[in-house]
């Protein structure tokens, strides 16, 4: 059986999906089957993060409607190697929580990571709290983000979310040392979360979200989301943010 993952955040738009992908493509360039769900009722973005959006027939809902076998609505990103992905709807409905659950138990037998992506609303998050074994809050360094990740950490620990760790994302490194914004040790303090990894502000993530492309081997980002990678399958590896 494989792990349920999710990723979660206090506050719309701080890279959720991007973490969700480019942690799952280094999981899977280093071996794993790796599956990412986006658990959103009416906003897609999964298909053009991860190259799928011509590719896409069936959806979530139409898995958890009955409309089509799980198969049906995963598809293979073309971008991102070894990585599979079954997209939101793009209409807005109610997503069942309890087919939803009994759908991320079935996949976990056949992918060693099932990765949800989901939005921040309040029934996405209890949803996927319900299934998943480990969470990663993404956060940007913020006060609005910190405290929405806080509030969101709180939540993940009373539903008994075994290991909950901390993403900061789009961290400018001359905003910390001016004091423009909050440095990683109050980040992680205030949210009450182990970090798990911190990724720069950066154009080539910037670019591969829209689907151009992935990340260049050996780059500065393609390293940092395989350290994250590794710190999931619980190895040590340092911090590298430069
Ligand atoms: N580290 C980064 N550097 C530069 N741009 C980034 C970074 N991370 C994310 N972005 C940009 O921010 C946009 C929003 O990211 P993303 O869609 O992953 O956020 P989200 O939390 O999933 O949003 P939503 O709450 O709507 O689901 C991306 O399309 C990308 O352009
Ligand atoms: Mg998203």
């Amino acid at each position: 059986m494989g792990t349920i993952a999710m990723v979660a955040s206090g506050k719309d738009g701080v890279g959720k999906t991007a973490v969700s992908v480019f942690t799952g493509a280094a999981l899977a360039r280093d071996g794993s089957r790796v599956l990412v769900i986006e658990l959103d009722s009416g906003l897609r973005s999964i298909d053009i993060v991860s190259g799928v959006y011509s590719r896409i027939i069936y959806d979530l809902a139409d898995v958890l409607s009955g409309r089509c076998e799980h198969d049906k609505a995963i598809v293979q990103s073309p971008m991102q190697s070894g990585l599979y992905v079954m997209s939101a709807p793009f209409n807005s409905g109610t997503i069942s929580a309890d087919r939803f659950v009994k759908l991320c138990t079935v996949l976990s037998a056949d992918y060693d990571y099932v990765i949800i992506d989901t939005a921040s609303s309040t029934g996405a998050l209890l949803t996927a709290a319900s299934t998943a074994m480990k969470a990663m809050i993404v956060t940007t360094a913020d006060p609005v983000s910190i405290r929405g990740s806080r509030l969101i950490a709180d939540r993940l620990y009373d539903m008994s979310v075994q290991d909950v760790r901390l993403v900061i994302n789009r961290l400018v490194p001359e905003r910390v040392y001016a004091g423009a914004v909050p440095n990683l040790d109050y980040c992680i303090d205030a949210v009450g979360a182990r970090l798990l990894g911190v990724i720069p502000e950066s154009d080539s993530i910037a670019l591969a979200c829209s689907g151009a492309g992935s990340l260049a081997p050996g780059s500065r980002e393609y390293k940092i989301f395989s350290n994250i990678a590794q710190r999931i399958k619980g190895n040590e590896v340092p911090l590298e943010m430069r």
